[in-house]
This record gives structure tokens, C-alpha cells and sequence, in this order.
């Protein structure tokens, strides 16, 4: 896969170099984005060692030893520890990835280098700007609609119906693939991206959802789907193995097919 590049905020300077552990450690050296609203101050990439022994085995294990440990000033979102949460989407060593489904030692040799989700402003040191994901995620409306009055029980689906589900009921809106789409990268503005696609499909793909004219309508435009151009990232780097490819190739077919 290839290596993304860094936040587009101005230069990233070499940055702090905090101490090595004691003689004997098995030693990991992270390079880390730094960067602080409140400083006048270009990023930095900072260099932390860490004591494999006294770490758990996770790259977000790391993030929490350091500032826990070291540098409490680190900032970085997490929740669940156990990739369901999608909060802890950052890149690490040039991939979009979950840090708590990361184990250390699967990462190349030497030193590692973790920055935000790429090609979105940048909040604070890991902590990308969701803001723009989530208004587009709302223009999708992703909830079920229906005309017909809420039944007394559920509303049911035969197994068939609901296993056209599968692979997207699962997407835990980490934004991995939009934030590695070319596309994405330069017309955000305009196109939806991977997530919000497959989370649009989600939806009409649902035997129970009865707005799929409207759903087709919003998206018959030549930015908010047709900028996929079959780069396959998006794919290729999520991290709960899902194919938002797969979900917009569905999405462009419903449109030709009702002419
Ligand atoms: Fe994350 Fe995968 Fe959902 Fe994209 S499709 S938001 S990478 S879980
Ligand atoms: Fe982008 Fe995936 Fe399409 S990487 S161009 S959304 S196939
Ligand atoms: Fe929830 Fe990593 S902390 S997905």
C-alpha cells in the first residue's frame, strides 16, 4: 500500500527527544506528531522510547504509557481499546489503522512514525478535525425511513433481506478509508468519500428503507459520488476488513439501472 503523507499544515520540524529507558530494555522509539493550537509554533515529529517489558502490546498501549508516564501534554482520541469505537483511527507508519487493533511488534523495525489521519485539519497533536465527515455523514439522512406506521413489534426482515447487511452494519465510521482517497484528499468539499458512501448504501440496501428514489437523488451528482474513481485505498486500508468499494460500484449500478 502506498505511504500517505503527512497533515497539510505547514512544515513539520524534527521535534523533542524524550529519554531512553534503562540499559537492557527492549527499547521501541515512536516519532510522534506534535503539534498545539495555542503555540505560535510549526509541528514537530517528537521521539519517544519505550520499555517493551513494562508496555502492553498495543500501539494505543504505547500512547497511553507515554502519556501516562512521560509526556502527559500528548493528546490523542480513544474509547472502547477493542476497535468498535473508531476513535483511535490515526496513521502509523504511513498507514490509516486503529492504534488499539496494532500490535507493536508488527510494526517495521526501528522507529515508528505516528501522525493524524491524513489530508484533514488537524485539532490538535493526533486528533484530526472530524467536523466536515459528520455534516456529510447527516446529508445521507442515515436513518431508516418509512411511510408505513411503526408496527407494533420490530420490522421484520427475512435472512436473506438482512444479510445484505452484512459488511456494512459493521463500518464503525473510523474515516481510515476516506482520509486514504486521492479522490477524497481533493474535493472533500464536494464528494462523499468511502465511509459516507458505504454508510449511504447501508441504507439502500435495507429491504425496510422506503426513501430509495430520494437516497439516489442526493447522490446523482457529478461530485458526491461520481469522483470515485476505482483507486481501491479505501479498501485496501480498512481496518475492520470492509469493502466501501464494493458498496459505491452497488450504489452507481442503482442509479444506472433506474436509467
Ligand atoms: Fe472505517 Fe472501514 Fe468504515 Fe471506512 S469502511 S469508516 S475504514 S470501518
Ligand atoms: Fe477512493 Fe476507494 Fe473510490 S480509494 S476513488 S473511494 S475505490
Ligand atoms: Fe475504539 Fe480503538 S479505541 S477503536
Amino acid at each position: 500500500m502506498s505511504e500517505f503523507t503527512l497533515p497539510a499544515n505547514s512544515k513539520v520540524g524534527n521535534g523533542k527527544r524524550w529519554p531512553t529507558p534503562n540499559n537492557g530494555a527492549r527499547v521501541k522509539s515512536f516519532r510522534i506528531y506534535r503539534w498545539d493550537p495555542d503555540k505560535q509554533a510549526n509541528p514537530t515529529l517528537d521521539t519517544y522510547e519505550i520499555d517493551l517489558d513494562h508496555c502492553g502490546p498495543m500501539v494505543l498501549d504505547a500512547l497511553v504509557k507515554i502519556n501516562d508516564q512521560i509526556d502527559p501534554s500528548l493528546s490523542y482520541r480513544r474509547s472502547c481499546r477493542e476497535g468498535v469505537c473508531g476513535s483511535c483511527a490515526m496513521n502509523i507508519d504511513g498507514h490509516n489503522t486503529l492504534a488499539c487493533l496494532t500490535p507493536i511488534d508488527s510494526l517495521k523495525t526501528g522507529t515508528s512514525r505516528i501522525t493524524p489521519l491524513p489530508h484533514l485539519p488537524v485539532l490538535k497533536d493526533l486528533i484530526p478535525d472530524l467536523t466536515g465527515l459528520y455534516a456529510q455523514y447527516a446529508l445521507i439522512e442515515p436513518w431508516l425511513q418509512s411511510d408505513q406506521p411503526p408496527p407494533d413489534r420490530e420490522r421484520r426482515q427475512s435472512p436473506e433481506e438482512r444479510a445484505k447487511l452484512d459488511g456494512m452494519w459493521e463500518c464503525i465510521l473510523c474515516f481510515c478509508c476516506s482520509t486514504s482517497c486521492p479522490s477524497y484528499w481533493w474535493n472533500q468539499d464536494k464528494y462523499l468519500g468511502p465511509s459516507i458512501l458505504l454508510q449511504s448504501y447501508r441504507w439502500l440496501a435495507d429491504s425496510r428503507d422506503q426513501a430509495t428514489g430520494e437516497r439516489l437523488d442526493r447522490l446523482e451528482d457529478p461530485f458526491r459520488l461520481y469522483r470515485c474513481h476505482t483507486i481501491m485505498n479505501c479498501t485496501k486500508t480498512c481496518p475492520k476488513g470492509l469493502n466501501p468499494a464494493r458498496a459505491i460500484g452497488n450504489t452507481k449500478h442503482m442509479i444506472s439501472e433506474r436509467g
